[in-house]
């Protein structure tokens, strides 16, 4: 599936997050994709490997698209910012808006029909307020449809299994949106 490594990304220092990295995550999957998912920031894992969602919220987010029949490489994945900050704290605004440069051009050339907002920082950087409110809604922005729901990492926090389902049903909703869910029987 065609990647997409933006020039520059690897280099980048518009804000100071690259010091304490090991490494630029870029986005990962095709961007011949009709959907876009976007989280907050890389974690340990991500930072080792260069690739985001590959730590537990990662594993979970995979289970989450096996489930509803579909593989992750068939979606791109990407988020807000690219370097992962220092003890997985939140990232700062002025970091947020550096590393906008990079989400909007991914966002411009992949030109999706549909964001998944996974978490409160990337509804956020669509300018959403209540993730707790708008989780499952559709917002039209610009040329696309958001859909925020919650980051898998909450639900490794908070193991009720009825918010397990409204994000599965959330994604779903998304894929169904795109038209694209596979069914395996
Ligand atoms: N959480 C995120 O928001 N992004 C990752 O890449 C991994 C965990």
């Amino acid at each position: 599936m065609p990647s997409l490594l933006l020039p520059g990304l690897k280099e980048c220092q518009r804000c100071h997050l690259y010091q304490g990295a090991t490494q630029v995550v870029p986005g990962d999957g095709t961007v011949l994709s009709s959907i876009v998912f976007v989280g907050e920031g890389p974690g340990r894992e991500e930072d080792e490997q260069g690739k985001p969602f590959v730590g537990r919220a990662g594993q979970l987010l995979n289970k989450i698209l096996a489930d509803i029949g579909v593989q992750r490489q068939r979606i791109y994945i990407t988020n807000t910012v690219k370097c992962r900050p220092p003890n997985n704290r939140t990232p700062f605004p002025k970091e947020l808006e550096a590393c906008s440069y990079w989400l909007d051009k991914e966002l411009n050339l992949i030109r999706p029909k549909v964001v998944v907002a996974l978490g409160s920082t990337a509804f956020s950087y669509f300018g959403g307020r209540n993730i707790t409110r708008c989780r499952g809604q559709q917002i039209r922005i610009k040329d696309f449809i958001l859909i925020p729901t919650f980051h898998p990492a909450y639900l490794l926090r908070n193991r009720r299994s009825a918010i397990y389902y409204k994000v599965v049903a959330d994604i779903l909703r998304a894929f169904k949106i795109i038209g694209d869910v596979a069914y395996d029987c």
